[in-house]
This record gives structure tokens, sequence and C-alpha cells, in this order.
């Protein structure tokens, strides 16, 4: 090849580079995100958290799509249990006896109230924000575990069994302290 060839190159350097601007603009503009920022961007946290759970995360039944039920039950025991017990029912959110409603409830009936309250909190009601404390990926099992959980009441069957494990368990000590 001649120098004219490479001459030629150089000199439509420039259109090939202005061309492959134009196309990242155009094509960058419209398929990603808004520069932080910019005219564009208007959507709050709260907005993107939200829309990303129902663009990505339900299924048309409101359930959690591609959550790992395994890790969601060994975070959820991390960092939901002490308050919320071992299966969601330690606190009836509903505030009425007669008509309890429990995290497991939320979580399956109403996942956008769920995903709020986990992503956000309610300061009022004592409820912690995580957004800041436990990545998405995180939050998608934990989630989805969450929607297992039982939503009804103890029933006859499940008190009863608790109170026997009880005795069980209070003989054991009983027998601890007297040797
Ligand atoms: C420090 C205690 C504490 C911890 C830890 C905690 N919560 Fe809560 N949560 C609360 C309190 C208090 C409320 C409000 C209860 C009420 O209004 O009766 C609440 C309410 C909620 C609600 C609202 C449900 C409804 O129907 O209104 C959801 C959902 C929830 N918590 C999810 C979670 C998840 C998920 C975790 C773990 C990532 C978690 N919480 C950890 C204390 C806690």
């Amino acid at each position: 090849m001649d120098w004219k060839f490479w001459k030629k190159l150089a000199c439509s350097a420039p259109v090939f580079y202005a061309v492959l601007i134009g196309l990242d603009f155009c094509i960058g503009e419209t398929s990603e995100k808004p520069a932080p920022g910019s005219a564009g961007d208007t959507l709050s946290v709260v907005d993107k958290r939200m829309a990303y759970l129902v663009y990505n995360l339900l299924d048309s039944n409101g359930i959690i799509m591609g959550a790992d039920l395994e890790r969601g039950e060994r975070l959820f025991m991390r960092n939901c249990r002490p308050c919320h017990g071992d299966d969601g029912r330690r606190m009836n959110l509903s505030g009425d006896m007669w008509h309890p409603r429990y995290i497991g409830s939320t979580a399956h009936d109403e996942a956008p109230t769920f995903w709020y309250m986990m992503n956000f909190g309610d300061s009022v009601r004592g409820m912690l924000p995580y957004i800041d404390e436990i990545p998405l990926d995180e939050m998608i099992d934990i989630a989805g575990f969450a929607q297992t959980l039982p939503r009804h009441p103890w029933s006859a069957e499940e008190a009863a069994a608790a109170m026997r494990e009880d005795s069980i368990l209070e003989s054991r000590r009983k027998k601890a302290n007297l040797q």
C-alpha cells in the first residue's frame, strides 16, 4: 500500500470518530439511563427502586422471580428475625388482633409495600431503611423468601406443638438446675 492510502485514512479518521461519537450519543442516550443530574434524570431513588421491582422482579401473580430462597432464608434470619421472629409472626402489623397481618402476608399479598418498607423503612412505625445496608441482589432473595413465610395466625395444632416443645425445654432446664 502506498502513502496516499495512509494519507486518505488519516484524513478520514476525524469523520469516523465523529460518526462513532454520534452513534454513541444517539444509541447510548436512548438505551441507557440518563446521566445523573441531566434534564432526563427525573426519577427519585424511590421511583427507581419501585420501578425496578415492578419491571424486573414481579411475575404476573406478584411473585418475585429469580430469588435464591436458601440464601434469602439465611439473610432473613440474620437481618430481620431479631424483630420479626423466625417465621415473621412475632409482630402483628395490622394492629388488629382479630385480623392479624405478618410480614409473610405483606410480602406475598402486597409485594410493593414489602419492598418499599424494606428499602425505605418508616421512622414513625420504627422500621429501619435498608437501602444503604443490604445490596439489591440480597434484597431480592430476602423478598422471595419472605413470600414463603406463613400468612395466617398460628393454628391450634401449631400452638399445641410449640407448647409441648416449650414444656420439654422447661423440664430439661429444671433438671439441669437441680444437678
Ligand atoms: C429493629 C427491629 C426491626 C428489624 C431488624 C426489622 N424490622 Fe421490619 N419492622 C419493624 C417494626 C417496628 C415495624 C412496624 C411494625 C408496626 O407498625 O406494627 C416493621 C415493619 C416492617 C414491614 C411492614 C409490613 C406491613 O405490612 O406494614 C416490613 C415489610 C418489614 N418490616 C420488613 C422487614 C425486613 C425485610 C427486615 C429485614 C431486612 C426487617 N423488617 C427488619 C422492626 C424491624
